[in-house]
């Protein structure tokens, strides 16, 4: 297991359970985990498949449980899983936290052919807290455009004194954020990659500046990237070398890796456009 980063950031490279154990109880202020789902991805080699789904389930229980042990007792908790394993999340954590939100990340997919039944268009995620009565929600840092009564100038008559719909309003459990796509900005060479939108939302409603956010499953290291981008400390863990290379070159922590020059892959489409501009540059040259 090797740590990389500052006293801001740092990135651990190494198995989740046995790294969860080098962070101390009771010191994170808010955890997002997206964990491998159990359902065949490859990261870099390896299959994310467990023998029996008792076995995979067995396994999340272990590292659910440190990462609610390293939680701060006013810290927050989001979870994702695929949609047939997390009924048996939400019954194993409902004994241990307050389960405050059912999410629905909904995005649409024209990927998607499902033909004999109803295809997958979203993913679950749980909000959990130690103690619903004392954690951090920054309300007006997450509000959205209300899009019925105050766009239509209604009045709500309901109210003592009437009044004209709120403009913004705190978002609903269902999130539309667009999947990462090849020819997106953010895109990075893994395949289960998380919008910075959504981790933006996520991080901006359930912690402060300077507070500490932790992911132990960090792939592309959307979470920390995201956390340093608003002034909050970060812990990743990530098992893939490949994907630690990501996260130092992505949080500014190393222009080198053993050797090794961390720089972004030129994307296939990219070549293209340099191709086409290095023509253009050609033909504009003036003769002799
Ligand atoms: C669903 S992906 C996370 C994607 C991430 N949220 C992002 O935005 O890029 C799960 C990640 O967990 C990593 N992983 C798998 N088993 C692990 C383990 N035992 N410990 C730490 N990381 C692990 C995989 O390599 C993969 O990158």
């Amino acid at each position: 297991m090797e740590i990389y980063g500052n006293k801001q950031h740092k990135i651990i490279h190494g198995d989740a359970l046995e790294a969860l154990h080098k962070v101390a109880d009771n010191s994170v202020d808010l955890i997002f985990a997206d964990p491998p789902y159990n359902i065949g991805k490859n990261f870099n080699g390896q299959k994310d498949k467990w023998a029996t789904e008792e076995e995979y389930l067995h396994w999340c229980y272990k590292w659910l449980d440190l990462c609610i042990q390293k939680l701060k007792p006013n810290g927050s908790f989001y979870v994702m899983t695929a949609t047939q394993f997390m009924p048996f999340f939400d019954i194993y954590i409902r004994k241990k936290l307050d389960i405050l939100s059912r999410l629905v990340w909904y995005y649409d997919s024209s990927g998607v052919q499902a033909k004999k039944y109803f295809g997958s268009m979203y993913e679950p995620i749980l909000f959990c807290v130690k103690d619903k009565n004392n954690y951090t929600f920054n309300t007006e840092d997450i509000l959205v455009e209300a899009k019925t009564g105050a766009k239509r100038k209604l009045i709500d008559y309901r109210k003592a004194v009437p009044t004209i719909y709120n403009s913004k309003k705190v978002p609903g459990n269902v999130w539309e954020f667009a999947r990462v796509r090849y020819r997106m900005d953010e895109y990075e060479n893994h395949p289960t990659q998380k919008p910075i939108a959504l981790l933006e939302r996520i991080i901006k409603a359930s912690s402060n500046k300077g507070d500490l956010v932790m992911d132990p499953f960090s792939g592309t290291f959307t979470t920390c990237f995201v956390a340093k981008q608003h002034g909050r400390n970060s812990i990743g863990i990530e098992l893939q070398e490949e994907y630690v290379k990501i996260g130092l070159r992505r949080l500014q922590l190393a222009n080198e890796f053993k050797g090794e020059k961390l720089q972004k892959k030129i994307r296939s489409f990219e070549t293209d456009k340099l191709a086409t501009v290095y023509t253009l540059k050609l033909f504009e040259e003036p003769n002799g």
